[in-house]
């Protein structure tokens, strides 16, 4: 059936952050199509993401710079919309097809998306419902084959894409690098807003030792390789990583901090945690672990239990610590740069068989400790303990 009217295109995501990839995706479907509008609707939530996006209003700020720098500011028709983030929650895209449907009665309705989303489509809800309301307009990214599709219809774009997952440049973004997939105008907004940990690597760069900042990216790196195969959250894992050692070189290894900051940490732990600073006050280097913890919390305002959980028990490990704690044990001690000989190979195991590579880490820490003839913390003994009960029963 042909149309009279000029379609409309609707692009939704989290646009976090926003990158040439969507830029190049968008400025085809303006040329292919030629609409009457063309709609960025940066979601408030997104449903698949696991961890907090970059809040709404820096995301647009992003959005604003990125189509400016790719030329699509002031196109007619070309505008961010914040129908999403106006509910302030997760709004599905059969809703926001709905919205843009009933404000252009009768034009035919696209949703822009990448082909990576295809393989995914049928989990969206009411994707029947979707199809129904709209056409999918879809940019092929490389390596895309029919299969993928699953059989969902939908409408190509000409030309071929350059894959730019966000995930991946966040991952990039958290260790201090600059993608060249982000446009200089984002990546200034980027630096201006502190987001991404932006803030928090400033922060290790100037408290850090060039040394340790090195130690503290290569610990984040491995631990965001190794995360996703454990089930954990590549952010979050590279959160941990970069922070774990935040307080390493404060003066006095941060005793005060550590004291001060535990209750708040874990609150309702209390006297455990006032037990093991007192326990640790033997080896005050254990410390740095605790006290980056009530660092992580009160300068940075991370609330996420198992990033703070992962940060303080860095060091000595604890029996029954959760997925994030062990995945940040192994990685502190196997990370690239580690000098000893031990180090590569815990790594490589890491990979293939994570809890062997838990008990390894255990084990170097431990006997490092007896050779060394000093006090070894209980903890670290009873997650040694712990290992060889899980292994034998
Ligand atoms: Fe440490
Ligand atoms: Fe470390």
């Amino acid at each position: 059936m042909a149309h009279s009217q000029k379609p409309v295109i609707i692009y939704g995501g989290s646009f976090d952050p926003p990158h040439k990839g969507h830029m190049a995706l968008a400025a085809a479907a303006l040329r292919q199509l030629e609409p009457a509008a063309l709609y960025f609707v940066p979601g408030w939530r997104t449903p698949f993401k696991d961890f907090q996006p970059v809040p709404f209003s820096r995301r647009c700020g992003m959005l604003a710079k990125a189509l400016r720098g790719a030329g699509l500011a002031g196109r007619k028709g070309v505008s961010i919309s914040s129908f999403e983030a106006g509910h302030r929650r997760v709004v599905y895209t059969f809703e926001t097809i709905g919205h843009f449907q009933k404000k252009h009665p009768g034009a035919p309705v696209y949703f822009l998306m990448g082909s990576d989303c295809l393989a995914g489509f049928k989990q969206w809800r009411r994707w029947r419902g979707i199809l129904k309301k709209a056409s999918l307009l879809v940019g092929l990214r490389p390596g895309y084959s029919p299969g993928a599709a699953h059989g969902v219809p939908f409408v190509a774009l000409r030309g071929r894409f350059p894959r730019a997952a966000s995930s991946g440049l966040r991952g990039a973004l958290f260790l201090g690098e600059k993608p060249s997939a982000l446009a200089g105008p984002v990546l200034a907004e980027i630096e201006r807003n502190g987001l991404y940990h932006d803030r928090e690597l400033r922060y290790l760069k100037a408290n850090l030792s060039s040394a340790r900042l090195r130690h503290s990216l290569a610990v984040a790196r491995l631990a965001m390789s190794l995360a996703p195969g454990l089930g954990l959250s590549p952010q979050k894992a590279a959160l941990a990583g970069i922070l774990h050692d935040c307080a390493r070189e404060l003066p006095g290894s941060g005793v005060a901090i550590a004291r001060k900051g535990l209750a708040g940490v874990f609150p309702g732990r209390k006297s455990e945690n006032m037990l093991y600073v007192e326990v640790i006050s033997k080896a005050p280097v254990l410390l740095h672990a605790w006290a980056g913890a009530a660092l992580a919390r009160n300068l940075f305002g991370v609330k996420d239990r198992e990033v703070l959980e992962a940060i303080a028990l860095h060091a000595t490990g604890a029996p029954g610590m959760g997925k994030l704690a062990r995945l940040i044990y192994v990685c502190d001690l196997a990370a690239e740069g580690r000098g000893f000989k031990a180090a590569a190979w815990i790594r490589r195991l890491a990979g293939l068989d994570f809890p062997a590579a838990l008990r390894a880490a255990n084990y170097v820490k431990l006997s490092s400790a007896f050779s060394g003839g000093g006090w070894v913390h209980p903890l670290s003994v009873s997650l040694w303990n712990s290992l060889q009960e899980k292994k034998n029963g």
